[in-house]
């Protein structure tokens, strides 16, 4: 592998601030520095400034916001614009997970206004794409994860493409236990990475490609091995402090 690996945890709607501050405090007790790691973690929006709090003195531990609207303020009740998120401790975002995406009702056109939000406001954006179960079924994954990831992309200059992660979820395995095999996954990064070489050439091998789905303590070591995979991103093995710490050192 030639990037530093990206370990990253999607709280999800779980953790209020309360609880996401204790949380973050043991998991802080827990994980040493990780000198060869990048580690983020996705708390809610509502939580992001109590986990701020208690690694204020952990800048190896990088927070981020799990979604964000694509305007900077106006009359859009209940969202959450970039500079908000960033004034409340965020550096990173996540944008187009497939919760927004097939929940939500979100299009490609809405998270590429979101990834030029998160570029506006100097919060990094980490691009969620992935097929349905019916969609791989018909043979259409590469398509429509290149789809999702070109409606993006189109819109971003050289420098900025540079600085894009890139974290392919397939839905049918967020949640379900049915993890992708590092074969299947590394097959799925493969086609990502040359669509991102087609435009940036030989710097395409230093964008960040990470798996979620499914990840657990027990399968995160082989998917990080699996080319082309560089680093992961956890839902719900992330809300166990043990389970999260073998996967973050994995
Ligand atoms: P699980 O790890 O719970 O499958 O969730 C994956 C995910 O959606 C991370 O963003």
């Amino acid at each position: 592998m030639l990037r530093t690996p990206v370990i990253a945890a999607n709280w999800k709607m779980h953790l209020g601030p309360q609880r996401a501050r204790t949380f973050a405090a043991e998991l802080a007790a827990a994980l040493p520095p990780q000198g060869n790691r990048t580690v983020l973690l996705f708390p809610s929006a509502v939580s992001l400034a109590a986990v701020g709090g208690v690694l204020y003195d952990r800048p190896d531990l990088m927070l981020g916001a799990q979604n964000i609207h694509f305007e900077d303020e106006g009359a859009y009740t209940g969202e959450l614009s970039a500079p908000m998120a960033k004034e409340a401790g965020a550096r990173a975002v996540l944008v187009g997970h497939s919760e927004r995406r097939h929940v939500f009702g979100e299009t490609d056109g809405a998270q590429a206004k979101k990834v030029a939000a998160a570029f506006r406001h100097g919060l990094k954006p980490v691009l969620c794409v992935g097929e349905t179960i019916a969609e791989r079924e018909a043979g259409r994954a590469d398509d429509v994860v290149l789809r999702q990831l070109t409606t993006v992309t189109e819109g971003l200059d050289d420098a900025q493409l540079h600085e894009l992660t890139i974290a392919y979820e397939p839905v049918w395995a967020i949640g379900t236990g049915r993890t992708a095999t590092p074969r299947d996954a590394s097959a799925m990064h493969a086609v990502i990475r040359e669509a991102i070489h087609r435009r940036l050439g030989d710097a395409a091998v230093q964008v960040p490609i990470l798996y979620g789905g499914s990840v657990k303590p027990d399968n995160a070591a082989d998917l990080l091995r699996a080319e082309n995979v560089d680093g992961l991103l956890v839902g719900g093995a992330s809300l166990d402090v043990t389970n999260w710490v073998r996967i973050a050192t994995a």
